[in-house]
């Protein structure tokens, strides 16, 4: 694995350790909070089960205070109790036994009231009378409080009553309860789980914890109640849920962030490659000039060429070399002008013909000598057109380079210029090696060059076509190319022929 790998894969690993720790952390405060949440709501019911308690044994010990009250007034008969029941409320039925366990109170009663008045007696230990204490007993479901009172005369008389649930639920609970406050509510509910008393609907409400509600009330019990949506343990896990999206999304702001500086950190170790091969081929592509001038200036300067027309070869030669020195240092001077954006244009009308024609001429000899086939074919009727000559007769040689360059045994090139659809169209086509489809577009990027061109063995700066495209697009035009692996290409240059001025 290479280095640079190395290092955005430590990042991502310790962002998604980071997202490990902290998701475990939010889990770890989930669940002391729910611990807590727990604990506070069981607190809560127990204070509330406590203050029921109490009050009921308040109103129970006032109850039987007022019983002991009515009961020793001198001459009390059980025809007293009607009115005393009409003020206890509280009181579900009341019943009055003597010492050996005959009814006094009610003299009406109905089938629930007997298996009641069987039972009550029954249940009493003996020792029970002497004392003037309450004992709870469970009655048919019904918890029944009984405790022994003293007529005026003396006589023990026990007496044993039941609540009225309504008014326990309505008098008793709800006012000791109240509205609820803050966001839970305690409810009271009986054995199957149906409220007694809640001061909301139960229903879609979570119930957290249930209390009992002691020896009082054995059946009942006090249960807290969040409301549907609002509990704790909803609001953790919405918690939870927003920072693991958070974290996601971090991961992927860091994950795209890393992709798109590895892409960026690969385009800009390309770029220095061919830069690098660009200043190698530079060097190489002056050299053969400079040493076939040399060597054919040696040669002359020696004396030892007599035949005339054999020197005027060599000046030929001479001169030749000195020119596409000259082009070649044009181009890299034309190109760093343009990579730096200071190469300017003076675009003027300018007749087509002789531009064509001067420029081909430069590459008489070579086309001559490497045996080509050259076809030039210019419409007659084309005007002058608004063009920067130099410009367009560097980019039109920058194409002749390249058709005689990357030729193999079909050695032909063709140029042409025509007006078409009011646009000049300069043409170079030859039946060369061609270029692959996928490369099409990239040839005209600075430094580019199909596989590096190395594999056909012919040197280049890389830089031709962009200078090209940028001499076309500078006059509003635009290149093309077409072309076919092993059958050749066309470039095609496109310049509009209205008038027009531009400059980089
Ligand atoms: N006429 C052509 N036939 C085949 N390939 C070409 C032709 N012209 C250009 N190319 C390809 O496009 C690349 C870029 O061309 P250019 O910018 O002129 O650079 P250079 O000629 O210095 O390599 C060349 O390296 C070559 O691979
Ligand atoms: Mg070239």
């Amino acid at each position: 694995m290479r280095l640079s790998a190395v290092a955005p894969l430590a990042i991502v690993l310790a962002a998604a350790v980071l997202a490990v720790l902290g998701y475990l952390s939010l889990r770890q405060w989930q669940a002391t909070s729910e611990l807590l949440f727990r604990q506070q709501s069981r607190e809560m019911a127990t204070m509330a089960a406590e203050k029921v308690r109490m009050v009921l044994n308040q109103m129970e010990d006032e109850i039987v205070a007022r019983l002991r009250a009515a009961v020793g007034r001198p001459g009390f008969t059980p025809d007293a109790l009607p009115a005393f029941l009409a003020d206890a409320p509280l009181v579900g039925r009341l019943y009055l036994f003597d010492r050996r366990g005959h009814l006094l109170f009610p003299a009406a009663f109905t089938d629930r009231d007997a298996a009641a008045i069987a039972a009550i007696p029954g249940a009493i230990p003996e020792s029970f009378w002497e004392r003037e204490g309450r004992m709870r007993l469970g009655v048919g479901g019904e918890t029944i409080l009984a405790t022994v009172l003293k007529t005026a005369a003396g006589a023990p008389v026990l007496a044993a009553f039941s609540r009225d649930p309504e008014v326990l639920a309505r008098d008793i609970i709800a006012r000791t309860l109240g509205p609820r406050a803050g966001q839970s509510f305690v409810a009271v509910i009986d054995e199957q789980g149906r409220p007694v008393y809640s001061p909301e609907p139960l229903a879609g409400a979570e119930r957290v914890v249930i209390v009992s509600l002691g020896a009082e009330l054995p059946s009942w019990r006090v249960a807290l109640y969040q409301p549907a949506g609002l509990s704790p343990r909803e609001a953790a896990r919405r918690q939870i849920t927003l920072f693991t999206a958070a974290f996601g999304l971090l991961l992927l702001v860091i994950v795209g962030g890393l992709a798109a500086t590895w892409r960026l950190v690969r385009r800009e170790t390309q770029i220095a490659r061919l830069k690098s091969d660009f200043v190698a081929n530079v060097s190489h592509d002056l050299k053969t000039p400079l040493s076939l001038i040399r060597m054919f200036g040696e040669t002359l300067e020696m004396g030892r060429v007599t035949d005339d027309r054999q020197r005027q070869e060599y000046y030929r030669v001479i001169t030749r070399e000195s020119e596409r020195l000259s082009r070649l240092i044009d181009n890299v001077l034309d190109f760093s002008r343009i990579d730096g954006g200071r190469r300017t244009y003076d675009i003027v009308p300018t007749a087509v013909e002789p531009l064509v024609r001067d420029t081909l001429e430069a590459f008489d000899y070579v086309l001559r000598q490497r045996g080509f086939a050259l076809t030039v074919r210019i419409d007659p009727g084309l005007h002058d057109a608004p063009l920067d000559g130099g410009a367009v007769a560097q980019a039109l040689a920058n194409l002749i380079d390249n058709a005689i360059k990357y030729s193999a045994d079909r050695k032909s090139v063709a140029v042409e210029a025509r007006g078409e659809a009011g646009r000049l169209a300069l043409s170079v086509a030859d039946e060369g090696i061609g270029i692959p489809r996928v490369e099409q577009a990239r040839i005209f990027e600075k430094f580019y060059r199909v596989g590096r061109s190395d594999t056909q063995g012919r040197r280049g700066s890389g830089v031709g076509l962009a200078l090209v495209r940028h001499v076309v697009e500078a006059h509003g035009g635009r290149v093309t190319v077409e072309s076919e692996p092993g059958r050749g290409s066309r470039f095609t240059l496109w310049f509009p022929l209205g008038t027009r001025r531009a400059t980089a």
